[in-house]
């Protein structure tokens, strides 16, 4: 499955700059999954030849992943070279790839926001950036590549390394949802999934190098339809029972997960496989039905919740986090309480909300938006504090508790302790010796700081 070594042929380096032996460095910002790509092209360009250096100004290649999300996000990478140049971390002759949804979204206009940005390339398309970096080279002419169908780069991707105890991996590109507030549909494209086969084999490649938690990545899990090798279509409850089947798994995440695709068998799977984290992350983005409607987001607050219950009652210890999203054009204080409501009723766990961005080609963006912005903050402060308080409820609760923990390595702030992940996605630092990391222990929690978990570890 591997194929490198075509890409590896391609590369034509008679431009007298020898760049399979340059260095590169990469900065990722966005979601799982493209820290996921980052780490993807980390294993090509290494295997290409190159050698990944830890600041901007010791690399001869830049590669920026790039979020598109939210303005600010995409702002964030303009920034960030600005503040490279002036402090003399790139200079000319430091070769800038800019990729990721920024890179599929603004594409050539890129070049006229800023000339020194060398190469242009797309989610789909990081397979080919050796390529791009040897095209570059030889003709010094600016390369862009965003193409925004088929999902041929898994097949040109060489097979990872060792990458601690917990991997991600990407089992579809895209989203067709086209919710009207999200860019994601047209930076990522149509959404496809990768077959059962591929997304097994690079679990098992994980496996081997010492991976016991596998995380799935995608912008609608719950929609997977891949094929397997005879042609049947699997589904995405089929593909968990799959993954949880090969040996060595001791976890599964999946992010994210859409409300309208959570069907009644993926709820069985969460019930029957104890591999399965409890952590489940589950945007509703609002409370109000005028405004899910209008975020053609296909379910209602009532479905949400009826969804929340049957997933409890499969799973009791679950914790189901979300996303929101504040100040969609024309919420009014009535439908901001509704998901207030909403809120209060359901009692999230640690969650993620945002004040709307208008994203330029989206048809929210098109709808008149009398709301202030003052208000939205307001708002969204008002969302945060109640969404923290139950978080912290959440928190304190599992002092007392055992919790089964994936250690990650040692804690940054004290050496002597370890660090590690509960099934729900908490942080637990306890003392352990280091030949622990990598392994998933039982740790008696004992207290909490924030909402890191300190504990003891048990002897079974
Ligand atoms: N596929 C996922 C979401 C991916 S984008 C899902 O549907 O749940 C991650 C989050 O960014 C979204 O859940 C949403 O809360 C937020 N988001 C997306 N577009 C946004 C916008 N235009 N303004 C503010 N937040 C946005
Ligand atoms: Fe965006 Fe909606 Fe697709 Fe999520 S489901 S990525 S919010 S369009
Ligand atoms: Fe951002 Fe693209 Fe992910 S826009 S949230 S990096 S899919």
């Amino acid at each position: 499955m591997t194929t490198t070594q075509n890409t590896l042929n391609t590369i034509n380096l008679n431009s007298g700059l020898k760049l399979q032996t340059g260095t590169y460095y990469v900065e990722v910002w966005g979601c799982q999954m493209n820290v996921y790509d980052g780490g993807r092209i980390r294993d090509l360009m290494n295997a290409s030849g190159f050698t990944e250096v830890k600041s901007p100004k010791d690399a001869n290649i830049v590669v920026l992943v790039t979020c598109a999300v939210r303005a600010k996000a995409e702002d964030k990478v303009f920034n960030q070279i600005a503040s490279w140049r002036h402090t003399g971390y790139i200079s000319e002759k430091t070769v800038i790839a800019l990729g990721g949804c920024v890179g599929s979204e603004l594409a050539e206009k890129i070049l006229e926001l800023d000339k020194s940005i060398n190469i242009i390339f797309g989610p789909r398309t990081i397979h080919r950036l050796p390529n791009m970096i040897s095209q570059f080279v030889s003709s010094g002419d600016p390369v862009v590549d965003v193409a925004a169908d088929g999902i041929d780069k898994f097949d040109y991707l060489p097979e990872s390394g060792p990458v601690g105890p917990s991997a991600f991996v990407t089992i579809m590109e895209g989203c067709s949802n086209k919710c009207t507030y999200c860019i994601v549909p047209y930076t990522r494209g149509e959404e496809q999934s990768r077959p059962v086969q591929d997304i097994i084999d690079e679990c098992v490649n994980h496996i081997a190098n010492g991976v016991i938690e596998i995380h799935l990545l995608g912008q609608n899990v719950n929609s997977y339809h891949g094929i397997h090798n005879d042609g049947t279509v699997c589904n995405f409850s089929t593909l968990l029972y799959e993954i949880a089947a090969i040996p060595g798994v001791k976890r599964i995440r999946f992010t994210t997960s859409n409300p309208m695709d959570f069907t009644d068998d993926i709820i069985e799977a969460v019930a029957k496989l104890d591999v399965i984290s409890d952590s489940i992350h589950v945007p509703i983005q609002a409370g109000s039905d005028r405004i899910l409607e209008a975020m053609h987001r296909r379910y209602t607050a009532k479905e949400y919740i009826k969804l929340v219950k049957k997933l409890r009652k499969a799973r009791p210890t679950v914790h189901i986090s979300s996303d929101f999203i504040v100040g969609f054009p024309g919420e009014t204080e009535e439908d901001f309480n509704e998901t207030m409501k909403v809120v209060n009723e359901v009692k999230f766990d640690q969650s993620f909300s945002f004040v709307y961005s208008i994203r330029p080609g989206t048809p929210a963006a098109a709808l008149d938006d009398p709301v202030p912005k003052e208000v939205k903050m307001k708002r969204l402060y008002e969302l945060q504090q109640r969404l923290e308080e139950h978080a912290l409820e959440y928190t304190q609760a599992f002092v007392g508790t055992v919790q089964d923990c994936i250690v990650e390595g040692t804690s940054r702030k004290d050496e002597t302790e370890l660090k590690s992940r509960a099934s729900s996605g908490r942080i637990v630092v306890f003392k352990g010796s280091e030949d622990l990391i990598g392994k998933m222990v039982k740790v008696k929690i004992t207290s909490v700081i924030a909402h890191t978990l300190k504990g003891e570890l048990l002897n079974d």
